[in-house]
């Protein structure tokens, strides 16, 4: 295929403005996938993706497209929306040469919106805008684009008005991917050099690496060396991805497609890697920011006998994961398990759920922690939030982007839901790391009769101590079912206790609703609750309800 009729692209957009609509409709209109289908999000793979509406993972599939009698194959790199992944949307675009910006005609620029043109500018790539969902009835084209040349100086007739769900004018944009996407900048007779841009891990074949090619060629049979490890490998399998994987003999520069090389693992195929031929050594591709985790969590089987099995689930999920980071760790009250890190708390509950749902694991996750330097020696919601203004731009009358530094913990538990209800769901979020600032932080911990319980450590600020401690009591004082006891439940700082809360004794008879006779009904009833018991954790003779935890957290 000649280079000049290759396009590398993704999608970027805000979330739920349509990215996902409009890559099912241009795999339709290519014929990649068939229109008669029901095409819903084709690119959105994973069962949580499908589930909450969200793309987690980049997909990747190869379009072919005749245009002004020439075949041209465009290489569509699907990218992730939420501001938990942007990690993901920047190595995807490293593989790109241009980008087409979603914009939801009716709510205009977004956080994200914002966020994901500037991962594009700094990777100097051509940005096509498009506008999406003009068929609203409230929609408002013509605001949009007077937004996008204001906040990122795009002229306004540059702009491509489209609506991805009935379809129309979808044409043009692979049009303008053609006509003002460049080609890549490739040499097919240089030694190979490939970027790992993706990897999976699959039981079978092992780790399945998405590249792009820079340079050369690469075929089945090949041997290859990864440039970070030094490792050699025999190339099995390489291929386009259609969007399913399809083989191919060979995979030559400016192509996009897949590799199978005998890894076993994805941290044997880090994203970022290059990849050259044995003895054929090449300048490798500037690597581009590692993920970094944000959010720590640890995780413990609900059962201590299940170890085993958990550990095994964490880690096929974390070979096709590899931006959660694992330490393992123990706790008195919780056994043995682990310290895990995140990029957000969405990414946090996507592999909580993936867990649950493909590996039917049943796990206690604790508080989510934000990293703390700490120095050991003997402070409307924004204000609340300890932040300080930074920036302030106004979009248009209606809408204005403002920029604050905050600490992160104050993000990443309940931030972006109190913004939301504040704002009637008109304002929008995003964030990025500012590095570490000094602030009078105290460990805080939760007791139950004296007890303390392990899950609900957490480390606040000094001012707030008091305030989120009596909180937490107070909902823990609703979450906790009565027992036959009373319960004290306490927050303190060392030895200072700040605040309490007290559950009366009672007993719970479940059998009480049943006036005598019928046997089948007790033992069904019994059963049920010897199962709800499975679900319980036993905190010196409490007995917690799992989900307890997470109810807890979300007052803070
Ligand atoms: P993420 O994958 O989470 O980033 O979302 P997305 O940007 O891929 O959005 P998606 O394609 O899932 O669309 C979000 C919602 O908008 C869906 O309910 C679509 O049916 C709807 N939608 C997409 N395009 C259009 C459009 O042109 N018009 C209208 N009316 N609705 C649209």
């Amino acid at each position: 295929f000649p280079v000049e009729n290759i396009r590398n692209f993704s999608i970027i957009a805000h979330v739920d403005h349509g990215k996902s609509t409009l890559a099912d409709r241009l795999l339709e209109l290519t014929g990649t996938i068939d229109k008669t289908k029901n095409n819903k999000q084709v690119l959105d793979k994973l069962q949580v993706e499908r589930e909450r509406g969200i793309t987690v993972k980049a997909q990747t599939a190869s379009l072919f497209h005749n245009y002004e009698g020439k075949q041209y194959l465009l290489n569509l790199i699907d990218t992730p929306g939420h501001v938990d992944f942007s990690y993901e949307v920047s190595r995807s675009l490293s593989a790109c040469q241009g980008v087409l910006l979603v914009v939801d005609a009716n709510e205009g620029i977004q956080a994200q919106t914002v966020a994901n043109f500037f991962l594009a500018f700094e990777a100097q790539l051509s940005v096509i805008p498009v506008i999406n969902k003009i068929d609203l009835k409230n929609a408002d084209p013509e605001r949009v684009e007077n937004q996008i040349e204001k906040v990122f100086d795009i002229p306004s007739d540059e702009c491509i008005k489209i609506s991805a769900k009935l379809g129309t004018n979808v044409e043009s944009v692979l049009q303008a991917v053609i006509e003002r996407i460049p080609p890549p900048k490739v040499h097919r007779k240089n030694p190979l050099r490939a970027l790992v841009f993706d990897s999976t891990f699959d039981h079978y074949r092992g780790v399945v690496a998405n590249v792009a090619l820079f340079d050369g060629v690469v075929s089945k049979g090949d041997k290859i060396v990864s440039a970070h490890t030094q490792k050699t490998y025999e190339v099995n399998e390489v291929g386009v991805l259609n969007p399913n994987e399809q083989p191919t003999h060979k995979l030559y520069a400016g192509q996009v497609g897949y590799l199978i090389a005998g890894m076993k693992d994805v941290t044997e195929a880090q994203i970022g890697d290059t990849l050259h031929l044995h003895k054929q050594p090449v300048e490798p591709l500037p690597g581009f920011k590692s993920a970094k985790p944000m959010v720590f969590a640890g995780i413990y089987p609900v059962d201590q006998s299940e170890y085993n099995n958990l550990k095994s689930a964490i880690e096929k999920l974390t070979l096709n994961d590899s931006s959660v980071t694992i330490h393992r760790d123990s706790s008195l009250a919780l056994g043995a398990g682990w310290r895990l890190g995140f990029l957000g708390l969405l990414h946090m509950e996507v592999f909580n759920q993936r867990l649950e749902q493909e590996y039917n694991a049943s796990v206690i996750l604790t508080t989510p922690t934000v990293p703390y330097k700490a120095v050991l020696s003997s402070s409307k919601l924004i204000k609340a939030r300890r932040a300080v203004q930074k920036n302030m731009m106004f979009i248009d009358q209606n809408r204005v982007m403002l920029k604050y530094l905050f600490p992160l913990n104050e993000i990443v538990v309940d931030f972006y839901d109190s913004l939301k209800s504040l704002s009637s769901g008109y304002a929008s979020f995003d964030y990025e790391d500012a590095g570490y600032q000094t602030a009078e932080l105290v460990k805080m911990d939760i007791l139950l009769n004296g007890n303390t319980v392990e899950e609900l450590v957490t480390v606040v600020h000094k001012d707030k101590a008091h305030s989120i401690g009596k909180a937490m009591c107070e909902r823990l004082k609703d979450c906790l079912p009565r027992q036959l006891f009373e319960i004290a439940i306490q927050a303190s700082i060392g030895s200072k206790i700040i605040a309490r809360e007290t559950v009366k004794a009672y007993r719970k008879n479940v059998l009480a609703k049943c006036y005598g006779g019928d046997i089948t009904r007790k033992m069904k009833l019994l059963k049920k609750q010897a199962e709800g018991k499975k679900k319980l954790r036993k905190i010196g003779n409490i007995e917690v309800p799992k989900d307890t935890f997470i109810k807890v957290l979300k007052t803070q």
